[in-house]
């Protein structure tokens, strides 16, 4: 019997969802040319219709952080481990992300390019499951709350596996 439970987040409701985010991202950075850095490897699906909804030509860039440890939550230790190839002094930044969970990697994502002096740095993720924060974070931009469930499909992964669903579902964990 396969691991996966239910659909909780459809391809439509996901379609649409994106779609109003980019509506909102084009008209708060009209004329401003941000750079939409993506935090791999989760956010390459969202990134890729995020920035197929945005009306404007914007540049995508890369960005990879590991934390140390194998269990499903992450530890405290994040180490960037693909760096941008942009030089983000003076950008306006937007991270995109797939979820936001302890937060702790996209708080040391944000401390390592904050120190390079961004114009800007603004916060975008698919999935915001604000009842595991362990630390004080928000987002910005998000399509979705969660609940406390471990998620897959639509770039989220069950150790590398289920990232092409084209929608979010549970898993028995
Ligand atoms: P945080 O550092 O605890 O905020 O966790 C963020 C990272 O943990 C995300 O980039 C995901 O890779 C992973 N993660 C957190 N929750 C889930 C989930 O429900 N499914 C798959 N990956 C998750
Ligand atoms: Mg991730």
């Amino acid at each position: 019997m396969s691991e996966l439970k239910e659909i909780l987040f459809s391809e439509e409701e996901i379609s649409r969802e994106v779609k109003n985010l980019g509506k909102r991202i084009s008209g708060d950075y009209a004329g401003k040319n941000p750079l939409l850095i993506g935090v791999l490897k989760g956010s390459f699906i969202f990134l890729s219709d995020l920035a197929r909804a945005i009306d404007f030509p914007c540049e995508i860039d890369f960005i990879m952080a590991k934390s140390y440890g194998m269990s499903r939550e992450s530890s405290g230790v994040v180490r960037i481990v693909k760096d941008v190839d942009a030089d983000i002094t003076g950008r306006e930044v937007i991270i995109v992300e797939d979820i936001l969970e302890s937060a702790n990697t996209l708080f040391s994502v944000c401390e390592v390019l904050k120190a390079r002096n961004p114009k800007s740095l603004k916060v975008c993720v698919f999935l915001d499951k604000k009842i595991k924060r362990k630390i004080p974070f928000n987002a910005d931009y998000r399509c979705f709350e969660a609940e406390d469930k471990f998620l897959v499909g639509y770039g989220l992964d069950y150790a590398e596996k289920y990232r092409n669903l084209p929608y979010v579902m549970t898993i028995d964990s």
